[in-house]
């Protein structure tokens, strides 16, 4: 096991500038998540820590070594690709002792090795089998075990379940979780799904363009964005951001979002000046109907117009508009029988971004 440090890393392809300022440090044992829209520079980051891609500048460090220049094969690290990349001549049982056989070992602790890893992975019934012989998710569980018999000093995947269908990409995604848990390898996982993210990762990086938006757990990511980005990518249906403009009146602030006004929570007063252009995020999920709105302390309600529905399954989503702005709502009421309804939100659930960088201003206390 070890620590994974990436110091001022950077990568250009050409005169295309694809990692810009990478400065992280993973630790030991530690499951770091990758988290970014496509393109963002996900891969690269993964390829350059592996050694399949050179380093335009900067230093990556495993352990106490720095690994710039250090072949990918002496890097003691394993990967996992979203192909799964298996030899197709031959067996699961090979592919698994394949690299142990390189290494030179002995067959008996080859056999063991493979036999051990097969039983974690339930791959015991497969082991004579060709990888077209296999299904999507036998295939990956193979391509997972041939990265564990190498005992790495850390694991590295980049999107290992984005060929799944979803029922299977969840019965993987605990399968990977419960391997770390029970070998404790730092890993580094690439994926653009934020529920994989939100569900495997110690911390996440969320990355946007080749920089680093920002590094938090699950929870600090999803309550406390720093930014209107992390608080948009993070959470599905996206959050509300609402465009407003901050007005003074004694000692109340408020934003006025077309000719509706909002209060402000007094945890907001000491962050924002009158005139400010702001934006105003509320989570789909923290919007409630009047009718159905259970003890909340601060609340504010509003009358909408509802202009289209979704059901999506057990709760229903609200097209619904407020000061001339497009606001989500989702919400367990799924009979709803009126275009008006009044829905009121908890202030305590307001975020506030400053429009003109996007930062945030004010999150969750
Ligand atoms: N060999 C290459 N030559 C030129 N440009 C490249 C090369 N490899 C990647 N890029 C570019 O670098 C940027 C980052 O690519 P990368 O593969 O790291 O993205 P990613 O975040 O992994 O995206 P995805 O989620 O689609 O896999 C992209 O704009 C891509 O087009
Ligand atoms: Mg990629």
């Amino acid at each position: 096991m070890a620590q994974v440090e990436f110091k001022n890393l950077k990568k250009s392809f050409g005169d295309v500038e694809v990692v810009k300022q990478f400065d992280l440090t993973v630790n030991d044992g530690e499951f770091l998540v990758l988290l970014g829209p496509s393109g963002c520079g996900k891969s690269t980051i993964l390829r350059m820590l592996a050694g399949l891609e050179d380093i335009t500048s900067g230093d990556v460090i495993v352990g106490n070594r720095i690994v710039n220049d250090v072949d990918a094969k002496d890097r003691d690290l394993a990967m996992v690709f979203q192909s799964y990349a298996l030899y197709p001549h031959m067996t699961v049982y090979e592919n698994i002792a394949f690299a142990l056989k390189l290494k030179g070992m002995k067959k008996p602790d080859i056999d063991a090795e493979v036999r051990k890893a097969a039983k974690m992975l339930e791959l015991e019934p497969l082991l004579d089998r060709k990888p077209k012989e296999l299904s999507g998710g036998q295939r990956q569980r193979v391509a997972m075990g041939r990265a564990m018999v190498r005992t790495p000093k850390v694991f590295l995947f980049d999107e290992p379940l984005s060929n799944l269908d979803a029922k299977l990409r969840g019965t993987m995604r605990d399968e990977i979780k419960a391997l770390h848990n029970a070998l404790g390898t730092t890993t580094i996982y690439v994926t653009h799904d934020q529920i994989e993210a939100m569900t495997l990762a110690n911390r996440v990086v969320i990355l946007k363009d080749g920089y680093i938006e920002q590094v938090g757990t699950p929870e600090d990511v999803f309550r406390h964005p720093a930014n209107e980005f992390v608080a948009q990518f993070i959470g599905n249906p996206s959050m509300n951001l609402l465009d407003g403009k901050i007005e003074r009146h004694g000692e109340e602030y408020l934003v006025k979002v077309g000719n509706e006004t909002i209060t402000l929570p007094q945890r907001f007063h000491d962050k924002i000046r009158s005139g400010q252009a702001v934006r105003v995020g509320i989570r789909p999920t923290d919007i409630y109907l009047r009718t159905n709105h259970i003890d909340h302390q601060q609340v504010q309600s509003f009358n909408v117009k509802i202009e289209d529905k979704e059901l999506l399954g057990a709760n229903m989503l609200l097209k619904a508009y407020l000061g001339g702005q497009k606001l989500l709502v989702e919400t367990n009421v799924v009979d709803i029988q009126s275009d008006v309804v009044d829905i009121v939100w908890d202030l305590n659930e307001l975020h506030l971004f400053d429009k003109d960088n996007g930062r945030s201003l004010a999150t969750l206390d």
